[in-house]
């Protein structure tokens, strides 16, 4: 796929999971908090294209939030408000310290999800943690 041509074949398969891992938590945390779970599932789906697409995390939520506004203007499947809330979602889901809007939340405690429980390629950061501790309350686990 020439979305992931700057990865190695583990980078890919490590990059298809977290997207796919993401994806399932934010359905089900959305569920949950009764938020639409399709849109959140896009957003998880599209959240770290921009990394995975340059092979560099700087900046990728702000610059991931713009390829994903492209992304979805090409596929047509969401209206403006739809759009707006999936590229807010990518836009903020590194500002893990701070709260913003329910939807963007989602896709950070999704990410949060995925790391803590399945992804052991990276650290665990301290931001994480204090996530980690309060969704495990959320949900009981
Ligand atoms: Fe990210
Ligand atoms: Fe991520």
């Amino acid at each position: 796929m020439k979305m992931f041509f700057n990865f190695n074949q583990y980078k890919r398969t490590s990059a298809i999971a977290h997207l796919y891992g993401v994806s399932l938590a934010a359905t089900m945390i959305a569920k949950k908090r009764g938020l639409d779970p399709e849109l959140a599932s896009m957003a998880a789906m599209l959240h770290d294209l921009h990394a995975y697409k340059t092979g560099s995390y700087d900046d990728h939520t702000h610059k991931g939030a713009e390829l994903a506004r492209r992304i979805l203007g090409k596929l047509e499947l969401t209206d403006e408000t739809e759009t707006d809330m999936i590229c807010s979602a990518i836009y903020h889901h590194d500002d893990k310290l701070v709260t913003d809007d329910p939807m963007d939340e989602v896709l950070k405690d999704a990410d949060v999800i995925h790391h803590c429980m399945s992804d052991v390629s990276k650290d665990i950061k301290e931001k994480e943690q204090e996530r980690y501790y309060k969704l495990c309350q959320e949900f009981g686990m």
